[in-house]
């Protein structure tokens, strides 16, 4: 069992002897903030003293007095307001790096109680191309989907992709009029954009076109072959690029149903929500107003036009009902920028107001937790949205491009000796991997600036960095002349153990404890949906590897002793790949 696990079980225990009813769930052990005081920390003291008037650091020695850690602890203190502090004895620590080198771990447990998780994410507009808005979403969504996943929980992800509503109504007219199918098959998304683009102008100064578009529309959703043709071969051409850029993104969906999969229940969904009494009519339309939800009293949803034409958020409760019912799901995120959080709210509203009026819903989802994992905007270096020289919305494909190109040219200056093929290889490696950690780095509510120049770079918080540590790590192995049978062995107890005598150096012991904080961290990701915490781990693992690599010899070192680092060495390659891989990005051996 790994150290804090341990402690927080006994924690448990204690707290159960001195308060039998209370909830232990919030009982947890964090890493310490500050080293000087300790590696683990507990605050939950503080909350269960406060709920029942209680002296919080009375209560802490209340609990300390039937706690006990010593296998594992030094003394445990009492701090500020009722904190815990919790210092690992060397030889726990020495343990727990022993049993990771056996392989019966890697510094993260799977969860205890798994929770079907679905996420949406990614989901572009069918006959658009996909931009670097969505591409927050593409990456963000599949960090969490992996880290939910390395977690031992069941994920979901489902593209859930615009391929239905007005845009379809000019698209048809633009396609039966303006259509070029040499610029179709060169560039599908580029001629059906243009199409758009044409038809939206015209449609802008001729009011007669909107109509004909309207019509196309209606015509469309009367499912007449002509036009469901027409859609469905839009509606494949864009599947196809957009499989090609998650391919090279290495991002899979189980799932694309798409708004369109929803269509036939949406008059349904909103008959139903005007007989449980959450939706009338007001002005020829079907709406749903929300006198009793202070912040949104002024922002009534309409989820049916006087038009008799739905609406996104009409679809959105649709996916909703359709997932509870095929999935019966803990949790759904939903991965989209910030300006959509008043619709999530709206719908998440909707959506429990409903819960409670359908006693179906209500026993099936109880403890259903909806989220909005929301992002900031991309800006270019002029602090504006991000955008081309000529002023064009960047597209994800040229973007991807560029990245490959760029890191080529830095890994060609480094290694100009390599072979072309391997150095494209590496190039492909760095350039997504410094385009992805960019995008995860940031606090995702914030806004970034896009900056090739910084992403790019060796020195600092970026993915070539961490890449690079990798890579230097390895070739401790490879200057050592260790194969990997050798490298396995040295992880192995029986033949070279990992004793903490031989870890004696300040630099070595931070090290370690740093490794052993792997899963908290995961686990913090899974919890607040923020890989940016991961990235700053993995950031602060290659700086104490460093401090590590240069005060304390490996491969000259007497043979137990470079034993033991070697396993500390292998130890943190491997949580460097699997910490990478979490984020989606690949490593190399060599650049
Ligand atoms: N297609 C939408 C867009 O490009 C995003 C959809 C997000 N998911 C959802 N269930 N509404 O903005």
């Amino acid at each position: 069992m790994l150290p804090h696990r341990h402690i927080e079980l006994r924690l448990q225990q204690a707290v159960r002897a001195v308060l039998p009813e209370a909830d232990f769930s919030a009982v947890l052990v964090r890493p310490c903030p500050d080293p000087k005081f300790g590696d683990y920390q507990s605050n939950a003291l503080m909350a269960l003293a406060r709920a029942r008037k209680l002296n919080p650091r009375q209560l802490a020695s209340d609990v300390l007095a039937k706690l006990d850690v010593s296998e594992i602890c030094e003394q445990v203190e009492i701090a500020g307001a009722g904190f815990l502090n919790f210092r690992l004895k060397n030889s726990a620590l020495a343990q727990a790096l022993q049993a990771a080198t056996r392989g019966e771990h890697l510094f993260f447990d799977k969860a205890a109680q798994p929770r079907t998780v679905v996420i949406d994410f990614s989901s572009p507009n069918v006959a658009k191309p996909m931009h670097v808005g969505h591409i927050r979403s593409t990456i963000l969504g599949d960090c969490l989907a992996r880290t939910l996943r390395l977690l031992g929980h069941r994920v979901i992800t489902d593209n859930h992709i615009g391929d239905w509503g007005l845009q379809f109504g000019l698209l048809i007219v633009g396609w039966k009029k303006h259509l070029k199918r040499e610029a179709l098959q060169a560039d599908p998304l580029g001629e059906m954009e243009r199409l758009y683009k044409l038809v939206f102008a015209a449609s802008q100064a001729d009011a007669k076109v909107l109509d004909e578009a309207r019509q196309e529309l209606v015509e469309l959703q009367r499912r007449e072959p002509e036009h469901l043709g027409i859609w469905q071969e839009m509606r494949d051409l864009s599947l196809s690029q957009f499989s090609t850029i998650y391919h090279r993104l290495g991002v899979k969906f189980d799932h694309t149903y798409g708004e369109s999969h929803y269509h036939a229940r949406l008059e349904f969904l909103v008959q139903d929500l005007i007989a449980e009494g959450i939706a009338r009519e007001s002005e020829g339309a079907i709406v749903v107003f929300f006198e009793d939800v202070p912040p949104l009293k002024e922002h009534p949803l309409i989820i049916r036009k006087s038009d008799g034409g739905f609406n996104y958020a009409t679809t959105d409760l649709a996916t909703l009902e359709f997932r509870l019912d095929s999935w019966k799901p803990d949790e759904i995120v939903y991965v989209t920028d910030g300006r959509q959080q008043l619709h999530f709210q709206q719908v998440f509203t909707v959506f429990h107001k409903w819960r409670q009026a359908n006693s179906e819903l209500r026993t099936q989802n109880s403890g259903l937790k909806l989220a909005h994992a929301w992002f900031g905007s991309i800006l270019g270096e002029d602090g504006k949205p991000f955008k081309t020289r000529s002023g064009e919305t960047v597209k994800l494909a040229d973007l991807l491009d560029e990245a490959e190109e760029r890191a080529l040219k830095i890994v060609s200056e480094k290694n100009p000796d390599l072979p072309e093929a391997q150095r494209r290889e590496i190039a492909r490696v760095v350039g997504l991997g410094a385009v992805k950690y960019a995008d995860l780095l940031p606090n995702r509510q914030s806004d970034y600036v896009f900056s090739w120049d910084k992403m790019l770079a060796l020195q600092g918080n970026t993915a070539p960095y961490l890449q690079y540590a990798y890579t230097r790590i390895k070739s401790i192995f490879r200057r050592g002349e260790f194969h990997e049978p050798e490298i396995a062995k040295v992880g192995d107890s029986r033949s070279s153990s990992l004793r903490i005598e031989k870890l004696a150096a300040p630099e070595e012991i931070a090290l370690a404890k740093h490794l052993l904080n792997f899963g908290l961290t995961l686990e913090a990701v899974a919890e607040e949906y923020r890989p940016n915490f991961l990235c700053n781990y993995l950031f602060e693992l290659a700086g104490k590897f460093t401090a590590f690599y240069e005060n304390c010899p490996v491969l000259k070192a007497e043979p137990a002793v470079r034993d033991s680092r070697l396993a500390l060495c292998d130890l943190t390659a491997r949580v460097l790949k699997q910490g990478l891989e979490t984020l989606g990005i690949e490593t190399v051996e060599q650049m």
